[in-house]
């Protein structure tokens, strides 16, 4: 199958029957959120792969009661940063040296800018920039997941501080941003699985401009 057939197979599965995934399948669907590219390349989010039942049944009330959440084979949470400090923007700085093996000054020139930015601001401004970065690499894993043959079901349909407190992400420097069960559908219980996906026309959606 072609990637785009895998993404029209794919859907926002409403009801999944509890079937787990295999590791490597999931190890890949993560390995596909760990190579999203991010702003900077700072990476400033954390996974959180929850097999857990209990705590699955923890936060299924805090989402708005959706059953995928505990009939998911793994509840992958995506937690940001909640601002960014000289320290974090330094190790990933540090990281690329020690990986790529030297330094360069234009690359050392780029994490000053960084460090006399970032920091000083507002850690409030600091989160939603950072916020946006997981939706990258959460989007790679959806798509990963199809190419899988696995459902994954997007979700912000919860109350992020209710699962900060539940997973213990704020003393960590970190929040909840966004969501996504990973299974398979249940194909019986699911009323959206035979519905006709509905998208705008590439004409309402494009504008070329030669
Ligand atoms: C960021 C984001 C958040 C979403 N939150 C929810 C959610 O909380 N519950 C849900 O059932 N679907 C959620 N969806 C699924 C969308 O409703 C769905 O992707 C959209 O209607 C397109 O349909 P499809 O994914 O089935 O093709 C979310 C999707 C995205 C991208």
């Amino acid at each position: 199958m072609e990637l785009l057939d895998k993404l029209k197979w794919r859907y926002a599965a409403k009801a999944m029957n509890g079937k787990k995934v295999p590791q490597e399948k999931l190890d890949r669907i993560i390995e596909a959120a760990r190579l999203a590219p991010t702003s900077s390349g700072l990476q400033p989010f954390e996974i959180y792969v929850i097999k857990n039942q209990e705590v699955k049944e923890k936060i299924r009330p805090v989402a708005w009661n959706q059953s995928v959440i505990t009939d998911c084979s793994d509840l992958l949470v995506f937690a940001a940063w909640d601002t960014y400090t000289a320290e974090r923007i330094n190790y990933m700085f540090d990281l690329t040296n020690k990986i790529r093996g030297f330094e360069n000054e234009g690359w050392e020139n780029y994490r000053q800018m960084l460090l006399s930015s970032y920091p000083q601001k507002d850690a409030e401004e600091n989160f939603n920039h950072a916020a946006k970065q997981p939706y990258i690499a959460f989007s790679q894993a959806i798509t990963a997941a199809a190419f899988e043959g696995v459902d994954a079901t997007p979700i912000e349909g919860f109350d992020p501080a209710a699962v900060d407190e539940i997973l213990g992400l704020r003393e960590k420097g970190l929040r909840s941003a966004v969501l996504l069960p990973i299974g398979y559908r249940d194909e019986s219980n699911d009323w959206l699985v035979n519905l006709v996906k509905v998208r705008k026309s590439t004409e309402d959606l494009v504008t070329v401009i030669e």
